[in-house]
């Protein structure tokens, strides 16, 4: 497959590198590449330049949000919450139809003082508002539950433990599975919550999450929904 993962942040380097490790063909989007290869310092969450990882990951494309989409398959959005739907928008509608795009990102807001906050919540989540806004994308809300180092490699985490998915296409969300079985997550571990709505509660999951990280001081750990499954 062609995967486009728009972000060049923890997350999307994460997940473009196992998708390229995996076999895939991925092409890594920013706004602007130059500037994006041309950062010299860490970014504010400390990662160190994009220019390193480049070189340490040559077999991954760094392109525009619309070069990596127009020629993908597959579009996964690792963009900051607060900057998806202009990313998407960078992207092009045109160049989403009909495409599945599994949405990563959580919508949170930094700007007051301590923990960030949800905008949109409770009512609404961005998985809902990407999907109103490119209705021709397959949008499947998935990963957003857990740091980025278990989305790619759930046995970081030892015992059963969960990853939602959410959308409105039944199809996008069998792809979905697929490639999360692919990644390594055992099926059984993969909850379907149902439509695009239901991503209002994985999105919901950040602010106990944040807590959590604070109160284990690590990040290897996510959340299991015991009695979810029936058992053997
Ligand atoms: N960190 C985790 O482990 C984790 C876990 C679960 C979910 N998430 C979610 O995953 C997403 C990515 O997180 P991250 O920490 O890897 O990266 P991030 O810093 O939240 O986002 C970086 C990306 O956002 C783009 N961006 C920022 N402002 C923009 C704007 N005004 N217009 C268009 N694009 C803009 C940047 O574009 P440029 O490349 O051009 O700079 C960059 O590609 C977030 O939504 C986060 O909440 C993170």
């Amino acid at each position: 497959m062609r995967y486009a993962v728009l972000g060049t942040g923890i997350v999307g380097r994460t997940i473009a590198a196992k998708l390229a490790a995996l076999g895939h063909e991925v092409a890594i989007g920013t706004r602007d590449p130059e500037a994006t290869l041309a950062r010299t310092g860490r970014d504010a969450m400390g990662n160190p330049p994009f220019a390193q990882w480049q070189a340490e990951h040559p077999q991954v494309r760094l392109a525009t949000f619309a070069d990596a989409v127009s020629s993908s398959d597959a579009v996964v959005n690792a963009t900051s919450g607060a900057a998806a739907l202009d990313a998407l928008g960078l992207a092009g509608a045109d160049n989403l139809d009909g495409k599945v795009v599994l949405d990563i990102a959580n919508p949170l807001d930094f700007s007051g003082e301590g923990l960030p906050v949800l905008d949109p919540v409770n009512t609404d989540s961005l998985g809902e508002r990407i999907q109103a806004a490119f209705p021709g994308a397959r949008v499947v809300k998935t990963l957003n539950t857990m740091n980025s180092a278990v989305m790619v490699d759930p046995a970081r985490v030892a015992g059963e433990h969960d990853v939602f998915v959410s959308g409105n296409d039944a199809d996008a969300k069998k792809a979905v599975t697929e490639l999360l079985v692919s990644i390594g997550w055992p099926e059984r571990n993969i909850i379907d919550l149902g439509d695009i709505t239901t991503a209002r509660g994985t999105e919901m999951l950040l602010p106990i999450w944040l807590r959590l990280m604070n109160a284990v001081g690590h990040t290897d750990f996510n959340f299991h929904i015991q009695g979810a499954r029936p058992t053997a």
